[in-house]
């Protein structure tokens, strides 16, 4: 038995496979909102058969977003918009996720094909806000302003009502952004965070933004759908975050409520040199926080091949793959790849309007 095409059940909700596209910006929005491109961007996916498709960073406020283009969900005039998108994803037989974020310190950047570099209030850009007032450095450079406490409340109440918007969007899987250097991971890496009060310095005060922020957005969305998060579980770099923390930290947002973690990794700073990029790279890792912090887990990361995939599955390093480039490259990649693992797999694969023309 194929295990890429046994159905997943998390909570109340069952994808029709095990494959995921992974959470993708696709720099199209206008003022935070989707556009048509999202939905046949997103659509495609669905109809090329994937189980999951989770919709990109989606700011949960207007300086959380990496760029002007950026997707975002903070009025509630962006539900039904996003409501449009989700219909279509599940009318074609995906479950519909979104992964809610805030890029900190590395907001207000030109699109990546202007040049991915931070963009002065005059060219369309704003001030940023972080843990510590530290630049990133390379082509991000502003240097934000430090959050006060009460910046802190604030950035966890958007949390909290994007969680809401998203729900009554009819999304039923969430992603919280704690990943890729971030607002949250700022708050987590000792490389980002230098504060002296109750969230900078030790373990416990780093983590304490993540925990909080995961536990009032669990609060309002229900037990009913998984709820997750993206971690960097490393920074690759001495003196910042390790895959041991991370297995504490994942323990702690397992006890809080987290149904499944996103294993991913680094870009908290623009050293990424030590990175070992290579064929699916980060599975071991995601199979060990499986096992230490006893979680479902899934990861991204040059998952490209049928086998590589349904290896990842059978060896119990992953529940769920998360395909990101290959999907862009082919929407179709599920159903190649069933054809590739001879697998039996669910009628609704491929749209009623294509499935008697090509089987
Ligand atoms: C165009 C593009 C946009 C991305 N945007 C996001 C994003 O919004 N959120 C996120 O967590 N990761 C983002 N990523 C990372 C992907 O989700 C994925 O983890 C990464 O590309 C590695 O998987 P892959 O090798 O299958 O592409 C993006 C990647 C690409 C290529």
């Amino acid at each position: 038995m194929t295990k890429l095409y046994e159905k997943l059940t998390l909570k109340d909700v069952t994808l029709r496979n095990r494959i995921a596209v992974s959470p993708m910006c696709q720099y199209s929005s206008v003022d935070g909102f989707p556009t048509d491109w999202h939905l046949v961007h997103l659509g495609s996916r669905a109809i090329g058969g994937a189980g999951l498709v989770v919709v990109e960073a989606t700011a949960v406020s207007p300086e959380g977003r990496i760029s002007p283009g950026d997707s975002g969900i903070y009025t509630d005039d962006h539900v039904e918009p996003f409501a449009r998108i989700t219909r279509f994803l599940k009318e074609h037989g995906s479950v519909a996720g979104i992964q809610l974020a805030h890029a900190g310190r590395k907001a207000s950047a030109s699109r990546p094909w202007e040049g991915d570099k931070h963009l002065g209030n005059d060219e369309g850009g704003w001030d940023t806000i972080a843990p510590s007032p530290i630049a990133f450095g390379d082509k991000l450079s502003k240097h934000p302003k430090e959050m006060t406490l009460h910046d802190i409340e604030r950035v966890k109440g958007d949390f909290v009502r994007a969680a809401e918007r998203a729900l009554a969007a009819g999304f039923n899987f969430l992603e919280i952004h704690f990943a890729h250097g971030y607002l949250a991971h700022e708050f987590y890496s000792p490389l980002s965070n230098k504060r002296t009060d109750a969230y900078g310095g030790n373990f416990e005060n780093r983590t304490r933004f993540l925990l909080e922020t995961f536990a009032a957005v669990r609060q309002v969305w229900p037990e009913r759908f998984p709820l997750t998060a993206r971690l960097s579980v490393t920074d690759w770099i001495d003196g910042g975050v390790t895959i041991e923390q991370s297995i504490e930290l994942t323990r702690q947002l397992k006890s809080a409520g987290l149904d499944m973690l996103d294993v991913s990794h680094g870009f908290v700073t623009p050293d990424i040199d030590r990175v070992p990029w290579g064929p699916g790279f980060m599975i071991p890792i995601a199979g060990r926080i499986r096992k230490e912090a006893d979680i479902p887990t899934t990861t991204s990361w040059s998952i490209t091949e049928s086998q590589q995939a349904e290896d990842a599955l059978q060896q119990n390093q992953v529940d769920m793959v998360m395909l990101g480039r290959e999907l862009l490259r082919d929407p179709y990649w599920p159903y190649h790849a069933a054809a590739e693992l001879g697998a039996e797999v669910s009628s609704d694969l491929l749209p009623v309007q294509y499935a008697r023309a090509v089987d």
